[in-house]
C-alpha cells in the first residue's frame, strides 16, 4: 500500500509539475517574443507614453499590445501578474525531486561505486549545494559582472560546469542531470520571487503615485526574465533527460550536460535575435552541427560491432542472471518493495522475452550499465559479461 501511494503521489506532482511548466515555459517564450517584436508606434500612442506596439491574430480575432516607457497615467482596474506559473512548478518541482531522490535515495541518489555518502549526507549535500549554487549567482546577478553579457555568461557556464562536476563525483548518474535542474529552476524562480516582482510592485506603486519610476529596476527585472528565457531548452532538456541513459551515463557524462546546455542557450539566442529581425542563421546551424556533433562523441561504437564469442553462454545461465537481478522489478509481478508493476512496462518474464528486449537489456546492462537501478542487487562485472556474450552470440546466431 505505501508504494501505491508514492506511485500516486509521484503521478499528481509529475503531472501538475509539466502543467506548471508548460504554462511557465510558454508564458516566458510569449513574452520574450512579445518584447522583441514590439515596434514603435505611431505618434499619437507615443504621446500617450507608450514605447512600443504591435499587432496580433489568434483564435479568430485581433490583439493589440502596447508597452509603456513607464505606465500608464491611471493605473487599470484589472493588472494581470504572471507568478503562479513559477512558483507552482518550483513547489511541485522541489516535492517531486524530493520523492524521487530523498524519499528513494537508495535507488536513484546514491551510488556506492561513486561515494561512501550516508543517506543523510547525501541528502544534506545535495540541498546545501543546491542553495549555495543560487546564493553565488544571486550575488554575480548583484555584483557589477552583470553588466558585462559574455563575462557573466562565462562565468555561469563555469560555475554550472562545476557543478555537474561536483555532483557526478558524489552521485548516482540518473542524479547529475537533474541536480542542475533543480538548481538551474531555483534561480528561475528566484528571480521570479526576489527581483521581477519586487521590481513590478515597486513600478505599480510608483505609477499609482503619479511619480516616473527609476528605469533601473525595471530593467534589473528585464534581464532577471532573459535570464530566464536563456535557461528554457536547457532546462527542457534535463527534464527530459532521464529517457536518455546514454547522456548520463557516459564517462563523461557532466561534460556531455555542459556542452547541452550551451547548446541550448545558443539556440535560444537565435531565436531572440529571430524575433528582433535579426537572422542569423549561422547560429541555429552551428547549435544544430554542434549538438550532433556531442552526440556523434557518445555514440556507443562498441555496441554496434557484430562480436563473434568463441566462448558459450547458455540459456539457462543467462536466465539466472536475470532472474536474480532483473526480475524483482521487471516482472508482470514484480516482488521489489520499490515498484507495484514493472517500470516503464518492461518485463523479462521468460528467456524468450530476454531475447525479444535484447537489444534494450544490452544497451542498460551492458552498455551503460544503469542496470539494475542503482545496481541495488550488486551485480557483478562478471554477470554483465556474461550476459552481454549471450546476447551477442543471439545476434549472430539470427544474423543481426
Ligand atoms: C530495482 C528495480 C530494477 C531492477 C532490479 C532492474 N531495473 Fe531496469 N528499470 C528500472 C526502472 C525504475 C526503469 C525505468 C527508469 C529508467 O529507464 O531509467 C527501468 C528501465 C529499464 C529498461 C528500459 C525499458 C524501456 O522500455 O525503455 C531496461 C531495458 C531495463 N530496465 C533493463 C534491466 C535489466 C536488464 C535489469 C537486470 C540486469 C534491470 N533492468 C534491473 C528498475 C529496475
Amino acid at each position: 500500500m505505501g508504494n501505491y501511494l508514492i506511485e500516486i503521489a509521484h503521478l499528481v506532482l509529475r503531472y501538475f509539475h509539466v502543467i506548471a511548466g508548460i504554462a511557465w515555459i510558454g508564458a516566458s517564450f510569449y513574452f520574450a517574443w512579445l518584447d522583441n517584436s514590439l515596434q514603435t508606434p505611431p505618434k499619437e500612442k507615443q504621446d500617450k507614453g507608450i514605447k512600443g506596439d504591435l499587432w496580433a491574430i489568434h483564435g479568430g480575432g485581433f490583439y493589440e499590445v502596447a508597452k509603456y516607457t513607464n505606465g500608464p497615467e491611471k493605473m487599470p482596474t484589472t493588472l494581470h501578474w504572471f507568478k503562479w506559473e513559477a512558483y507552482t512548478s518550483w513547489i511541485t518541482g522541489i516535492l517531486l525531486f524530493s520523492l524521487l531522490y530523498y524519499v528513494g535515495a537508495d535507488a536513484n541518489l546514491l551510488d556506492s561505486a561513486k561515494s561512501d555518502l550516508s543517506k543523510f549526507a547525501a541528502i544534506t549535500t545535495s540541498l546545501a549545494s543546491i542553495a549555495i549554487g543560487y546564493i553565488v549567482y544571486r550575488l554575480l546577478c548583484n555584483s557589477p559582472l552583470v553588466k558585462n553579457g559574455y563575462l557573466f555568461t562565462a562565468t555561469i557556464i563555469a560555475l554550472l560546469a562545476l557543478w555537474t562536476w561536483g555532483f557526478d563525483q558524489l552521485f548516482a548518474d540518473k542524479a547529475v542531470y537533474i541536480h542542475i535542474g533543480a538548481l538551474i529552476g531555483t534561480c528561475m524562480s528566484g528571480n521570479v520571487f526576489q527581483v521581477i516582482m519586487p521590481g513590478q510592485r515597486y513600478l505599480v506603486k510608483e505609477v499609482e503615485a503619479g511619480r516616473i519610476p527609476d528605469p533601473a529596476v525595471g530593467l534589473k527585472a528585464k534581464l532577471c526574465s532573459i535570464h530566464n528565457n536563456y535557461a528554457t531548452l536547457p532546462i527542457i532538456f534535463i527534464m527530459l533527460s532521464n529517457h536518455f541513459s546514454h547522456t548520463y551515463t557516459h564517462q563523461y557524462g557532466w561534460v556531455v550536460l555542459v556542452a547541452l546546455i550551451v547548446i541550448g542557450m545558443w539556440i535560444r539566442h537565435y531565436f531572440n535575435l529571430k524575433h528582433r529581425h535579426i537572422n542569423k542563421p549561422s547560429i541555429l546551424v552551428s547549435g544544430i552541427a554542434a549538438f550532433f556533433a556531442v552526440m556523434l562523441a557518445i555514440a556507443p561504437w562498441e555496441s554496434f560491432e557484430t562480436k563473434v564469442n568463441t566462448v558459450q553462454v547458455s540459456d539457462q545461465q543467462a536466465w539466472t542472471i536475470i532472474e536474480q537481478h532483473c526480475t524483482e522489478c521487471h516482472s508482470a509481478t514484480p516482488t521489489s518493495p520499490l515498484f507495484t508493476s514493472a517500470p516503464l512496462g518492461f518485463t523479462i518474464d521468460s528467456i524468450e522475452a530476454a531475447q525479444t528486449h535484447s537489444d534494450n537489456i544490452y544497451t542498460r546492462a551492458v552498455i551503460n550499465q544503469d542496470m539494475p537501478l542503482g545496481n541495488m542487487n550488486n551485480m557483478t562485472p562478471e554477470e554483465r559479461k556474461t550476459l552481454a556474450i549471450w546476447i551477442e552470440n543471439y545476434r549472430v546466431a539470427k544474423g543481426k
